[in-house]
Parts: structure tokens; sequence; C-alpha cells
């Protein structure tokens, strides 16, 4: 097979998005390659392991397509039209709460109730909510889900404002029994979408109140999820303060030097630590004795780079909590993702805008999520990307050269047929080049068209206001309306667009050589993201003599491109 390379030698600088590393600019180096060497796999990854332990801004997952086709639901009542105008109803034209379409069925804006009503929210406040785009792969929550979101929403409301008593110590002696998650803010945006639904789950689970450092300019990316009510810190916990909660606090979990560094916990707060320098002290989180415990903390501190949910199926008694919240233990992410995550006005926004001008004209939307850990741009990469489009049918291939191509054309231009529109999002426009060279150079084997768009380059001169994470969470929006998705092996921004979207992903396998692995890409088993630093063996915990281990749960496997990490399956 035959691609052909883009033809520029050369470009103007393009500003991308990156999960948290600065955005680079570079020339491309026209290079002659060939795709057809067979790679030496397992070399290839076990090197881009060890080289990428230090890129934090990454992630990874698998569940069978007949289980996730029959667990689909189409939510907005009979309307199946894959088309665009059903996915997002931008602009007002959807009127917020329910709505009965033409053929007489209600529109559930609850997303099957997983959401409160919508009249229990301010009315006008956010957009992205009363406007519930059509997700074609959402998936129905469990009732126990609903029962205990609903809960939570009582308890949210009761104790979220009396989080200043933190500092008043003596104005607690009214004695409530409210007690606290507080999640704080670190590394890029994949990443904290990962680790606060991860603080989110974990307040579920032991009836605390979650609360989120907003010195990240939280409010500026997300709409408040709980009605009446606010998930942010109170302005007492200043961004000075919460600097001292680190990993030389005092309140470190298991590291409190006075009683031998023993997993006790201090009466006010405990501070769990997972961000790259965590160690195995700080890992006995996850055992029975530690969550019995922090049971009488009324504060827990968290801060992590890392999804830690997985772990949290260590803890016997969150074990089965999770069972009955989750049947399908693979969706955690994607149903408390949509529960958490909607995006702002300014967000919103731009998000409809862009989608309106570009994503709404085809029948099917492919995303493609381009992240190398590299500086690029890398021709191999860009190879990669088509074999695996290619090899996988995900696209169509083009013609190959010959007489009929010009009949084809012309017959197309008469008789147009539906394709496919291709979301990329890339730091570089490199990547975008070559994919639309290739489909413009020669009309498809089948005539459907292929179109190709990629945000951060083409709507450069609209977004140059826009905040940098504002427009990054607006692309990991996108991309999660997707009806499928490529992903980039590691990425934590894949992660997330997946797992919104409910959809299994093509990844795109790390490699930091030139070569193209083989295979390209593997189909994920499930939505959910990947714990990278998952704990493998090495922590004991009191009650148990054998370390934990990844294979003692059926539904934790090894990530498809973190080999040493874990996700949850069904
Ligand atoms: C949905 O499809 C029907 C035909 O199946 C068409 O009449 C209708 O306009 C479509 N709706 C949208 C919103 O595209
Ligand atoms: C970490 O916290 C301690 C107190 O808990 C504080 O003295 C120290 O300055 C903090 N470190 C940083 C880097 O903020
Ligand atoms: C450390 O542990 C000791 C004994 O359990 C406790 O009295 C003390 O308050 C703890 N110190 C801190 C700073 O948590
Ligand atoms: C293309 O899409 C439109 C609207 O979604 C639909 O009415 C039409 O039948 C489609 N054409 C083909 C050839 O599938
Ligand atoms: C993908 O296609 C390329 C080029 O045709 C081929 O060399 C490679 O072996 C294919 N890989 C798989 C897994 O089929």
């Amino acid at each position: 097979m035959e691609l052909p390379r883009s033809r520029r030698s050369s470009h103007s600088p393009v500003r991308g998005m990156t999960e948290c590393g600065p955005p680079y600019t570079s020339a491309v180096n026209e290079k002659k390659s060939s795709f057809k060497t067979p790679l030496l796999l397992s070399f290839v990854i076990i090197f881009v392991v060890v080289a990428s332990w230090l890129s934090y801004d990454i992630f990874v997952s698998f569940v069978s397509d007949t289980q996730l086709a029959q667990s689909a639901v189409v939510l907005v009542g009979v309307d199946a039209n894959i088309s665009s105008a059903s996915r997002i109803a931008a602009g007002g034209d959807v009127l917020p709460g329910k709505t009965s379409t033409e053929a007489g069925k209600i529109e559930d804006r609850t997303l099957g109730g997983l959401l409160p009503d919508l009249a229990e929210f301010e009315p006008g406040v956010c957009a992205s909510r009363s406007q519930q785009p059509h997700r074609k792969n959402y998936f129905q929550p469990s009732k126990e889900l609903i029962r205990r979101l609903r809960r939570y929403e009582v308890r949210h409301r009761k104790c979220a404002g009396r989080a200043r008593n933190f500092f008043h110590p003596q104005s607690q002696s009214e004695k409530d029994d409210c007690r606290y998650v507080v999640w704080i803010a670190f590394s890029g945006l994949g990443n904290r979408l990962m680790t606060l639904m991860g603080a989110f789950l974990y307040a579920l689970l032991t009836d605390r109140t979650l609360l989120v450092d907003g010195t990240k300019d939280m409010s500026e990316l997300f709409c408040e999820p709980i009605p009446k009510s606010s998930w942010l810190l109170p302005p007492e916990f200043t961004e000075e303060w919460l600097k001292t909660v680190n990993e030389s606090s005092p309140q470190r979990f298991a590291h409190n030097s006075t009683d031998g560094g023993g997993s006790s916990v201090t009466a006010d707060f405990s501070y769990i630590h997972f961000t790259y320098t965590f160690d195995h002290k700080d890992e006995t989180f996850f055992c029975d004795e530690s969550q019995d415990q922090l049971e009488s903390v009324p504060w827990v501190f968290m801060k992590s780079d890392n999804y830690l949910v997985p772990g949290y199926y260590f803890v016997s008694r969150f074990n089965s909590d999770l069972g009955a919240l989750f049947p399908d233990r693979g969706l955690m992410f994607h149903l408390l993702g949509n529960y958490l995550f909607h995006p702002s006005d300014a967000a919103w926004a731009w998000i409809t805008r862009f989608y309106r001008s570009y994503l709404s004209n085809q029948d099917r939307l492919l995303g493609i999520q381009i992240r190398t850990f590299r500086p690029g741009p890398l021709p191999s990469f860009s190879e990669q990307l088509q074999q695996c489009i290619l090899n996988n049918s995900i696209l169509p291939k083009v013609v190959a050269d010959g007489h009929s191509e010009l009949k084809q054309q012309i017959s197309g231009l008469r008789e147009l047929k539906n394709g496919t529109t291709v979301l990329m999002t890339s730091l570089e426009s490199y990547y975008y080049d070559n994919l639309r060279e290739y489909y413009l150079s020669r009309p498809t084997e089948s005539g459907e068209s292929v179109a190709i768009h990629q945000p951060s380059h083409e709507g450069k001169q609209r977004t140059d206001n826009i905040g940098h994470d504002i427009k990054a969470w607006a692309e990991i929006y996108l991309l999660s309306l997707s009806d499928s998705l490529i992903t980039s092996g590691w990425s934590t921004f894949g992660y997330a667009a997946q797992a919104l979207a409910g959809v299994r992903p093509w990844i795109l396998l790390k490699s930091e050589d030139d070569q193209v692995p083989d295979p390209p890409c593997v189909r994920a088993k499930s939505v959910e993201p990947c714990y990278h630093q998952f704990p493998i063996g090495n922590f004991k915990c009191p009650s148990k003599d054998a370390a934990h281990d990844r294979n003692s749960f059926a539904y934790l496997q090894p990530c498809e491109d973190v080999f040493f990490g874990a996700k949850l399956v069904q």
C-alpha cells in the first residue's frame, strides 16, 4: 500500500495544546519513510515505558463489543439519528428539562437519572447541562448509583457551607456529622479530570463531602455539579495554605514519625499523597485498616496525578459497594465523569461554535487524538496513524492509481454521498496535513467523503483570548462526542474523552524510536482510564500475608498501553 506524504516541506508554527506540557512549535522535515519494517515490539514497549516513567500527564484500558452493544442506550427518545443536530443541540434550540420529540417520546435531559432534575438548578446558569448532547454510546447508571448520588447531593448541600469551620474548630463543637475530602489540584487538565473523579468516588464510598481546590481555574472550566450548592473550597483555604499540605506535612498519611511512621492519622486532618513522590507507605491507603482509621478523621486531603480508582478495589468494603454501584466496572469514569464534568458557559460557547461550523454535516464523527511525548513532528507516528486507520478499516481507502479515478470524481460531485468527519486534536498540524492530503489526493473506494478538522489549527484566530485549559477541555469534550475514537497511548487527555464518550478507542501504541509498532494500534478492552503506577505487589496490609496483586481480581487487567498499569474491565 502506498500513502502519499505531505508535500509541504515547511509550514508556519501552530500553537497547540497538551495535557500539561507547553505547546511547542516546529518545522516539518520531509522524510521518506517506509512502514514495512516489522518491529521488535516488546523491546520498543519496554523502552517506551521506562523512558516515559517521568511523563505524568498520561494513563490507560478493554470490554467486548457485544457487551457494549447490548448495554448501549440511545438517550434522546427514539431519535436515533447519528447525525450532528441531534448530538448537540446548541444555541437554545432545545428547551431545558423534558422536551417531546416528533415521535412523542420524552427526551431525558438527566442522562437516565444520573443528573438531578434540571429544575433543581438555578435557571440559565449552565447551558451545557440543559443542552445535554445526545451521546450514542451513553450507558445507563444503576438504580443504586442514582440513589447514592441523590443522597450525596443532600449531604453536600448540608455540609459544603460549613467547611469554614475547619479554621474555627471551636464552632464545630455543635458537633455536626460532616466529613470532607478535599481535592487539591495537581498536574495537567487530563490528570486533574482523573483525580477529581477519583476523589468524588471516594467521597461517595465514605459518605464524605467533596470540596474542590479552585486555584486552577476550576470555575472557569466547569459548571457546579450540585444543585443549590458549590463544590469549591471556601476562600479561607488560600493557595498559600494549600501549599503547606505536601509530602513533608506531618499530616501525611502513614508518615507520622512520632509513632515510628506507622499508619496512624491525626485527629483533625490527614493528607493522602499520591503524586509522583509517593512511596509504599502511601500505598497502604488501599488497606482495610487504613480506611478504618480514616473513618474517624473529619478532613481528608488528597493530591494525586494518577487514576487511583482501580486501587479502591483492594479495600474489602469499597469492593462490595462498588459492585452494587457499578455492575459494569468498566463504566465508572463514564458515569461519574458525565455526572461531574459539564463545560462552563465559556467553554460551551466555543464547543458549540466549533461543532456547528465543522462537525455538524456528516454521518459519522471519528475523533483522533494525537499526543506524542517527544517533540515532533514524527513522520513515523503519522505512518502509524495511517496504518492503524487503514488496517482496521476505520476510514475508507482511496482508490489505487488509475483511470477510473477521474470518473469517480466527476460522479462524486453529482451524487453526494454521506461520509465521515474527522476531528483531530494535536499539538501540531503535521498529522492533520498528512491525513488530509491523503484524502484529497484521490477519491475513496466507496465514494464516501472524509473531512478532517483540527480545532487548535483552524480555530486559532478565534481562540486567542480563550484560556489554554478551556481550549483543552473543549477539545476533550468535542472528542467525547465522537462515534469512534483513535487515541494516543499514555494520554489522560484521551482517557477522559473515551470514558465520557463511552467509546472503546483504538489506542496508538507508544514508540520512542522511529519505527511503527506492530500492531500500530490496539482496541481498548474498556473505556476506563489506566492507573499507570498501579501498586503491583509493592505494599502489604497488616491483615494480609500476601502482597496485593493485579491478578487478585478478574476485572483488573493490564492496560493496553502501559503494561505495568491496571485498568478496570467489565
Ligand atoms: C433524522 O432522520 C430523519 C430521517 O430518518 C430525518 O427526516 C430527520 O431530519 C433527521 N433529523 C435530524 C435532526 O437530522
Ligand atoms: C510543605 O509543608 C510544610 C508544612 O507542612 C511547609 O513548611 C513547607 O514550606 C511546604 N513546602 C512547600 C514547597 O510549600
Ligand atoms: C503524630 O502522631 C502522634 C501519635 O499518634 C500524635 O500525637 C501527633 O499529633 C501526630 N502529629 C501530627 C502532626 O499529626
Ligand atoms: C445522507 O444523510 C442524509 C441526512 O442525514 C440522509 O437523508 C440521506 O439519506 C443520506 N444519504 C445516504 C446516501 O446515505
Ligand atoms: C498494517 O498494514 C501494513 C502495511 O500494509 C502492514 O505492513 C502491517 O503488517 C499491517 N499490520 C497489521 C497488524 O495488520
